[in-house]
């Protein structure tokens, strides 16, 4: 493995460092090669992860260029002499070796309003208890894909738009937008939809594509900005 090292308190600057790894398993995770690393090499190997399963959106990491989540990589995709070659992920504060600054990050994903907005009284039953805000199956088809994320960042840090100018909001935040945006029991498309028109908002994607196959649970990204776009001409989600 070939591993992108910095310590910050003791590096003038980033370098490659070399480690090799005997008895591995074609279907051990590149996690478990780093883990192993870690533990077995050089235990101030500094990376994030969390539940090794695909779901907390933690250990997203550039390996063999591009984005990934690392306990979903199986060595078998890298042949049988395979050499992988791990980084941070680009546009983001290196604090660590495989650890990145994420404020920046969670900074435009809390200015899209990333929370349900609805201040009228829920519906209320025969007997007058509170129900669900009810909606059809097509209506809670418009927005199921971007249910999905997991805020990994794979796709923002992906993204030559946003490493060309951090101020972009970035497709991660677009995609937390457009879940609730195209919710027909929320209120709040009119103001999301003012962020995503401001100049640091979805006007900055150019269509580049690198953000779709980017995203380790297969969102169509690049189809749910075009969508947020849209509404924004059209002044609203329909
Ligand atoms: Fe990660 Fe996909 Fe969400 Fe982007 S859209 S943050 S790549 S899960
Ligand atoms: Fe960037 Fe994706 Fe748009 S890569 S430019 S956000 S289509
Ligand atoms: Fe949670 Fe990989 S460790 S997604």
């Amino acid at each position: 493995m070939r591993i992108r090292r910095f310590n910050p308190e003791k590096d003038k600057k980033p370098y490659w460092g070399n480690y090799t790894l005997k008895d591995c398993s074609p279907t051990d995770r590149v996690l478990e090669l780093l883990h192993r690393v870690k533990w077995e090499q050089d235990g101030t190997l500094t990376l994030r992860r969390s539940c090794a399963q695909g779901i907390c959106g933690s250990d997203a990491m550039r390996i063999n260029g591009r984005n990934r989540l690392a306990c979903k990589v199986l060595l078998q995709e890298f042949g049988d002499k395979p050499v992988i070659q791990v980084e941070p992920i680009l546009g983001l504060k290196v604090i660590k070796d495989l650890v990145v600054d994420f404020e920046p990050f969670w900074e435009h994903y809390r200015s899209v309003l990333p929370y349900f907005i609805n201040d009228s009284k829920p519906p209320v039953d025969s007997e007058g208890r509170e129900r669900e805000r009810l909606q059809t199956i097509a209506e809670r088809e418009r927005y199921d894909d971007t249910t999905k994320c997991i805020l990994c960042a794979c796709c923002t840090t992906s993204c030559p738009s946003f490493w060309a100018n951090s101020e972009y909001v970035g497709p991660a935040a677009i995609v937390q937008a457009h879940r609730f945006i195209f919710d027909s029991r929320d209120q709040g498309t009119k103001q999301r939809l003012e962020v995503m028109a401001d100049p640091a908002g979805v006007w900055r994607c150019r269509t580049i594509y690198n953000c779709t196959p980017a995203c380790p649970r297969g969102i169509e990204v690049t189809r749910a900005i075009g969508e947020v776009k849209l509404a924004i001409q059209r002044g609203g989600r329909d």
